[in-house]
């Protein structure tokens, strides 16, 4: 578990005609999150490695990628040609999970599994040694702004436990519906990563919201340690 809890962005919420200024709005967070979403794995379709290639060129902060496409084994290459790193890929879209994650670490590029909500923990027993970062998925992806589901709070509680028995210590990253009013939970359960779409471009000041979801989750993060 990390020391201090890594702060994702989704720039799925950003004003995409204002990019560069919404990229420097939240040059203060760990991640940029990227929703890459293809039409198919999810109704939504949203960005390509062309959008991720203009993040690298307008901010330093490092990109997170994570793709909602129906063949991430076959297209993980364009977005690490594009300037990606970290990429996650669904275990429900991937046919040679295995093969691509190496694939993605042989290249330089950190490399990590995404789980639907509907998804168990277990699917992760042969990989988790292998994982850079696991997402798990507090909503069904597609879109912004949705609820949190609390059936996750038990599936990082799991996942972590699977960590610990592993040895090993992949980021935990949570997707959908992090707020200020549960990031801490999320984190006391043994998230170290978290992305934030709607409510860090919804507030006034996304720089001070980032602050603030630092901090609440690093409080969690502590009472996971105590
Ligand atoms: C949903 C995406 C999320 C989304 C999160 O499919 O994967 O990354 O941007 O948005 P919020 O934080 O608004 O739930
Ligand atoms: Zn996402």
């Amino acid at each position: 578990m990390l020391d201090s809890v890594l702060i994702s962005p989704s720039i799925l919420s950003a004003d995409i005609a204002r990019l560069a200024e919404d990229l420097d709005k939240i040059a203060s967070a760990d991640y940029i999150h990227i929703d890459v979403m293809d039409g198919h794995f999810t109704k939504n379709l949203t960005f390509g490695a062309g959008v991720v290639a203009v993040c690298k060129r307008s901010t330093s902060v490092p990109l997170d990628v994570h793709m909602m496409v129906t063949n991430p084994d076959d297209t993980v290459d364009w977005y690490i040609d594009a300037g990606a790193d970290l990429i996650t890929i669904h275990v429900e879209a991937s046919t040679h999970l295995h093969g691509t994650i190496k694939h993605i670490q042989s290249r330089g590029v950190k490399a990590g599994v995404v789980l639907n909500p509907a998804t168990p923990v277990s699917f992760l027993e042969s990989i988790i040694e292998d994982l850079d970062a696991v997402l798990l998925m507090s909503v069904n992806p597609g879109f912004g702004g949705q609820s949190y589901i609390e059936g996750t709070y038990a599936k990082i509680r799991e996942l972590r436990a699977m960590c610990e028995r592993h040895g090993v210590s992949p980021y935990i990253e949570v997707d959908g519906g992090v707020s200020r009013k549960n990031v801490e939970a999320v984190c006391a359960a043994g998230a170290d990563m978290v992305v934030a779409g709607s409510a860090v471009f919804g507030a006034q000041d996304p720089a001070a919201e980032i602050g603030v979801l630092r901090e609440l989750g690093n409080r969690g993060l502590a009472s996971a340690r105590a």
